[in-house]
């Protein structure tokens, strides 16, 4: 007698095949974010016809993607045909802080759809080496640097993406008994401005790439908090800024090897005033992972791009500072899928 999947079944063959289908979501939003609907919502609610003249497509077609978008509450139909923001589709404005535009560009680029396409997961599968450089012929860094309009589209990415998390992270972190930060490899240097403005009778240093060190300067921040916030350009694996007493690394470890991170804890024990400790804070990896996150596809997309990528669970990170000399005090969950690993100078 033929066997029919019974209601059970049928649930989780729905679920695996909503998942599957996940990516045309992803591609209908990619071009709903290119088209800039989002923009032209900032003013108020508007019909899809409207909207539809505004970005040159058919008004029908426009729904039809508009409809799937509110199902997961990016934008919302308010009567028949007429669209509204929610608070998530915000972030698909171009000219608001931590526009997710440039994140979705970068998804949406054509050496980013290089890289994952069958053929590239299959090569990356199966060798352990990065698709980018074996399908473009170079790496992701000597890439972008011939590639301007890409390399805009990934700083900001890289913006949004952190900044996002700023506050979030600074409301756990309790600085409250150290006086001298030094974020190592600080990126847009909006992370310690955070913190400097949290705690006003601090010092802080950045420590950066030259080309990064340029972005900095440029940052209202920087006349915001002068005398209180230097910043300094030099390699993390040679050495770090001395005499701080919180020497903070944020999504560092993880895209280093054991022998890059014991250099890069190293100069930072060596570097620390006396009592001071070491923030580790980046996605701490779960085996098996709790739950989604988008730092598991993160961790995907990086092995696309590079043969090395680290995401690691406590033990191999409390591992790596016990090799260093330090050890771990706590470990701190933040409200977002980050921690934090506190650890100070083993007596
Ligand atoms: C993933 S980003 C994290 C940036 C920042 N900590 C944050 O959480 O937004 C890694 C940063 O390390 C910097 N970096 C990479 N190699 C470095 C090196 N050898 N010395 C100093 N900084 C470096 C990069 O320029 C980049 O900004």
């Amino acid at each position: 007698m033929l066997q029919q999947p019974d209601r059970g079944a049928a649930d989780h063959i729905f679920a695996v095949y909503g998942m599957l289908l996940d990516m045309y979501f992803s591609m209908s939003l990619q071009e709903i974010v290119h088209l800039k609907v989002a923009d032209h919502l900032s003013e108020g609610p508007q019909s899809v016809e409207v909207l539809a003249k505004q970005v040159g497509v058919q008004a029908d077609m426009l729904a039809l993607h508009m409809r799937t978008m509110c199902s997961k509450d990016i934008f919302v139909e308010i009567e028949e045909g007429v669209f509204a923001h929610t608070e998530r589709s915000r972030y698909l404005q171009t000219d608001i802080p931590c526009s997710l535009v440039s994140v979705s560009e970068l998804i949406r680029s054509d050496s980013q759809r290089a890289v994952w396409t069958p053929e590239a997961l299959a090569y990356s599968i199966r060798t352990g080496k990065s698709a980018f450089e074996h399908i473009l012929g170079e790496n992701l860094w000597s890439f972008l640097g011939t590639h301007p309009e890409d390399l805009a589209i990934a700083n900001g990415a890289v913006v949004t993406l952190s900044d996002s998390l700023n506050e979030v992270i600074a409301e756990v972190l309790d600085l409250t008994d150290r006086r001298s930060f030094v974020d190592v490899g600080g990126g847009d240097g909006s992370f310690l401005a955070t913190l400097l403005s949290k705690y006003p009778e601090t010092t802080g240093a950045l420590l950066e790439v030259p080309p990064m060190i340029e972005n900095v300067k440029a940052q209202e921040f920087i006349s915001e908090l002068a005398g209180r916030y230097t910043y300094h350009s030099g390699d993390f694996l040679e050495g770090v800024p001395e005499g701080g007493d919180a020497y903070l690394l944020k999504e560092i470890l993880t895209h280093w090897n054991d022998e890059a991170c014991l250099k890069i804890l190293n100069n930072c024990r060596k570097a620390m005033a006396p009592a001071g400790r070491l923030y580790v804070i980046e996605y701490i990896l779960q085996t098996p992972p709790a739950k989604f996150t988008p730092y598991l596809v993160t961790g995907l997309i990086h092995r696309q791009w590079f043969d090395e990528d680290y995401q690691r669970t406590v033990p191999q990170l409390q591992r790596l500072l016990e090799q260093a000399g330090f050890e771990v005090v706590s470990h701190t969950p933040t409200s977002t899928d980050d921690s934090i690993l506190t650890a100070q100078v083993r007596a």
